[in-house]
C-alpha cells in the first residue's frame, strides 16, 4: 500500500512526480523519496510526508524530463531515510520504485551478498533492483529483458518502475497484486498507483494486468508484454473522473469534504437503480441471474469498513429476502479451508479494490467454483477485475483513510440486492415492497438533514476529546453501526473504542463502565426500541455519560440521554444509512479537537494492498 508515480515526456518531471506523491499521500506516508535524471542518477528520499522530502530537495538541482518517485508505507525496514523508496543498484546506475512486497527477497539477497553485493537498506525492494542489474549485465541484457527475467525469479506482489541512467528516453513498468495504471499524453507518460495524479494531464489510461510488463518510451510509443514474453494489445480506457474531484472543494480536509458528499453520493448510488415500474435494475447482476436464482447462500469477504457494510447487508438480504448469508474477514476466510462450492454467491466489497486480504478470499472462491460479484468503487480495480459480475458504487475517489461515503455507498448497493432479490423470491408482498423502494428512493433529504446536525455534534465531540476509551451499543440492523462508529473514531481519534450489541453489555464489557464513561447508543430502531433503552439504563445507573442517536420526536429520549442526536424517521432497514452520518461527523471533530491528522492517520494507509 505505497504510492508510485513515474513520468517521462517534455515537462520537468520533479513538480509532476511531487504532486503525484501528494495526492497518493493517503496510501501510505511513512517515508518519500524521488528519483531524477537529467545527465546523471540524482536520488532526493526522507523519513516522513512528502512535506519533509521538499525540504530536503528544496536547495537541489531538480532538473530532468525523466524520474520516478515513491510515498511508503513500511512492510520490510523501518521508515526511516536508508530505506526509503526509490532504491538504486549495485553500480547506482538504476532505480526503481515498489509497491507490494517480495516474499523471497531473503534468498536472493543472500546470494547477492556472495557475489559481492552491498546493501544500503533492510528492504525487499533494493534486492530486486540489484538482482535486475545482476542479470542485465551477466546475460548483457536490454533493461526490459532483464527486468522480465528477474520478475521470473521473484515471489510476491509488486508494481514497480525502473529507471536506467544510461537511457533517459525509456522507463520499465510491470505488476502482480498491486495496481500501475499508465497514463497516455502527447509524447509522454504517467505512471501510477491510481489514477487521481494522472487525470489532470491525460483521461487516456491503461490498466496493467497481472503478470504483464510494459516498457514506455519518450518518443510516445509503449509495448505492453505477459511476464512470459507474449505481446498483449491493452485497452485503452478513457477515465470519467475530473481532476476538480480530487480537491478538497473548500473543506478543510478531504474526510469532512467526503462526510458532506454524501448528501448527493447516496443519491448517485440509487440513480438509475430505481425503476419507473418499482423494480430493482443492478448492474451486473442480470450476468448471474441465473445462479443468484439457484444458490444456496451469499458469502460476503471484506475488510474493515467494508465488512461492516456487509454485516448490513447480511441483516437486509436475510430479513428481506430471506436468503443465508455470512459475512466474512476475508483475512480469516482466506486462510480457514471454508467450506464452499458452485452453488455459493461470494460477494468481494471493497472501496479500493484492491485490499489485498479480500484479493485473495476471492481467488480462493473462484478456485472453489462459487459465482463471485464485486461492489467496489475505484473503476478498473484488481477485485472489480476479478470477480464475474459486479457492480460500482460510483461515490468518486474516496481519499481521506477513513472510509465514509464508500460505507454509505456500499450500504446502498447491498439495499438494493436485497430489494431486487426479495422481488424475485417473492419474500415482500406489494405493499412492503413498495413503502420499502420508495423510503429508500427519497433518503436524500433525510441525509441532508442529520448532515445539518453537525454544530451539534461539535459540542458532543468537545466533550469526548478528553476520553480514552468509549462504547457504542446498538441492536439488529444497527448494530454494524455502532461497530462502524466505533471504528471511526478509534481510527482517527485515537481514542480506544468498541461497537458491541447493546444486550452484550451485562456479559463483560458493562464492567468498564464508571462515572463518566462515555457510551454512545444507536437507538434508532423501531423495533427492540425498549430493549436498547433497558440497556442504556443499566449503564446510566453507572454513571455513564450518554449519547443517544434517537428517532426525531421522541421527547421522552431527552430524560434517558445526556445528550441526543434526532435521526429523520424512516424504516429500520435504511437507518444505517443515517445513523453512521453524526458518527462520522463526531469522530471527524473529535480528532480534530485532539490535534490528529485526519486524512492521514498514523500507522494507517487508505488501501492495505498488502497481507
Ligand atoms: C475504513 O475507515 C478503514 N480505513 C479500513 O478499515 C478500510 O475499510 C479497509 O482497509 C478496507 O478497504 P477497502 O474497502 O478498500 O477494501
Amino acid at each position: 500500500m505505497c504510492g508510485i508515480i513515474g513520468y517521462i515526456g517534455k515537462r520537468e518531471a520533479f513538480p509532476v512526480i511531487i504532486k503525484g506523491l501528494q495526492m497518493l499521500e493517503y496510501r501510505g506516508y511513512d517515508s518519500a523519496g524521488v528519483a531524477l535524471v537529467a545527465d546523471k542518477m540524482k536520488v532526493f528520499k526522507k523519513k516522513g510526508k512528502v512535506a519533509e522530502l521538499l525540504k530536503v530537495a528544496d536547495n537541489e538541482d531538480t532538473k530532468g524530463t525523466i524520474g520516478i518517485g515513491h510515498t511508503r508505507w513500511a512492510t520490510h525496514g523501518a521508515p526511516d531515510d536508508k530505506n526509503a523508496h526509490p532504491h538504486l543498484s549495485e553500480s547506482g546506475k538504476l532505480a526503481i520504485i515498489h509497491n507490494g512486497i517480495i516474499e523471497n527477497y531473503v534468498v536472493l539477497k543472500q546470494a547477492l551478498i556472495k557475489e559481492g553485493h552491498t546493501f544500503k537498506s533492510d528492504t525487499d525492494t533494493e534486492v530486486l533492483i540489484h538482482l535486475i542489474e545482476t542479470i542485465k549485465e551477466k546475460d548483457n541484457l536490454s533493461l526490459l529483458e532483464a527486468v522480465r527475467s528477474a520478475l521470473t525469479q521473484v515471489i510476491g506482489a509488486y508494481a514497480i518502475v525502473v529507471m536506467d541512467e544510461k537511457d533517459t528516453d525509456t522507463l520499465i513498468v510491470a505488476r502482480r497484486g498491486s495496481p500501475l495504471v499508465l497514463g497516455i499524453g502527447e509524447q509522454e507518460f504517467f505512471i501510477a498507483s491510481d489514477a487521481s495524479p494522472i487525470v489532470e494531464y491525460t483521461k487516456s489510461v491503461v490498466y496493467l494486468e497481472d503478470n504483464q510488463i510494459a516498457i514506455v518510451r519518450r518518443d510516445g510509443t509503449y509495448d505492453v508484454s505477459s511476464i512470459a514474453g507474449v505481446p498483449y494489445t491493452p485497452f485503452v480506457e478513457k477515465l470519467t473522473m475530473e481532476a476538480e474531484m480530487l480537491e478538497k472543494g473548500g473543506y478543510e480536509h478531504y474526510m469532512q469534504k467526503e462526510i458532506f458528499e454524501q448528501s448527493h453520493t447516496i443519491a448517485d448510488a440509487l440513480r438509475g437503480h430505481i425503476l419507473p415500474d418499482r423494480s430493482i435494475h443492478l448492474r451486473g447482476l442480470e450476468e448471474i441471474a441465473e445462479q443468484m436464482k439457484i444458490a444456496r447462500r451469499i458469502i460476503i469477504v471484506a475488510c474493515g469498513t467494508s465488512w461492516i457494510s456487509g454485516l448490513v447487508g447480511e441483516y437486509l438480504i436475510e430479513s428481506l429476502a430471506r436468503m443465508p448469508v455470512e459475512v466474512e474477514y476475508a483475512s480469516e476466510f482466506r486462510y480457514r479451508k471454508p467450506i464452499l462450492n458452485k452453488h455459493d454467491i461470494v460477494i468481494a466489497i471493497s472501496q479500493s479494490g484492491e485490499t489485498a486480504d479480500t484479493l485473495a478470499a476471492l481467488q480462493l472462491a473462484k478456485e472453489f467454483g462459487a459465482v463471485t460479484y464485486g461492489i467496489c468503487n475505484v473503476v478498473g480495480s484488481s477485485i472489480a477485475r476479478m470477480t464475474d459480475s459486479g457492480s460500482y458504487i460510483h461515490v468518486g475517489p474516496e481519499i481521506g483513510v477513513a472510509s465514509t461515503k464508500a460505507f454509505t455507498g456500499q450500504v446502498v448497493v447491498l439495499s438494493l440486492l436485497a430489494l431486487l432479490l426479495a422481488k424475485e423470491r417473492e419474500t415482500l408482498n406489494e405493499s412492503e415492497y413498495n413503502k420499502l423502494v420508495d423510503s429508500l428512493e427519497n433518503i436524500g433529504d433525510s441525509v441532508d438533514k442529520v448532515l445539518k446536525e453537525e454544530n451539534k455534534i461539535k459540542e458532543i465531540a468537545n466533550i469526548l476529546k478528553d476520553k480514552e476509551n468509549a462504547l457504542f451499543l446498538g441492536r439488529g440492523i444497527l448494530f454494524p453501526v455502532a461497530l462502524e462508529g466505533a471504528l471511526k473514531l478509534k481510527e482517527i481519534s485515537y481514542i480506544h473504542a468498541e461497537g458491541y450489541p447493546a444486550a452484550e453489555m451485562k456479559h463483560g464489557p458493562i464492567a468498564l463502565v464508571e462515572k463518566d464513561f462515555p457510551v454512545i447508543a444507536v437507538a434508532t430502531n423501531e423495533s427492540l426500541i425498549e430493549k436498547v433503552i433497558s440497556n442504556v439504563q443499566e449503564v446510566k445507573a453507572r454513571g455513564a455519560l450518554t449519547i443517544g442517536l434517537v428517532r426525531e420526536g421522541q421527547e421522552d429520549m431527552k430524560n434517558i440521554f445526556d445528550h441526543i442526536i434526532e435521526i429523520p424517521n424512516v424504516p429500520d432497514e435504511w437507518m444505517p444509512i443515517l445513523s453512521v452520518l453524526p458518527l462520522q461527523l463526531l469522530a471527524y471533530h473529535t480528532a480534530i479537537l485532539r490535534g490528529a491528522d485526519v486524512d492521514k492517520p498514523r500507522n494507517l494507509a487508505k488501501s492495505v494492498t498488502v497481507e
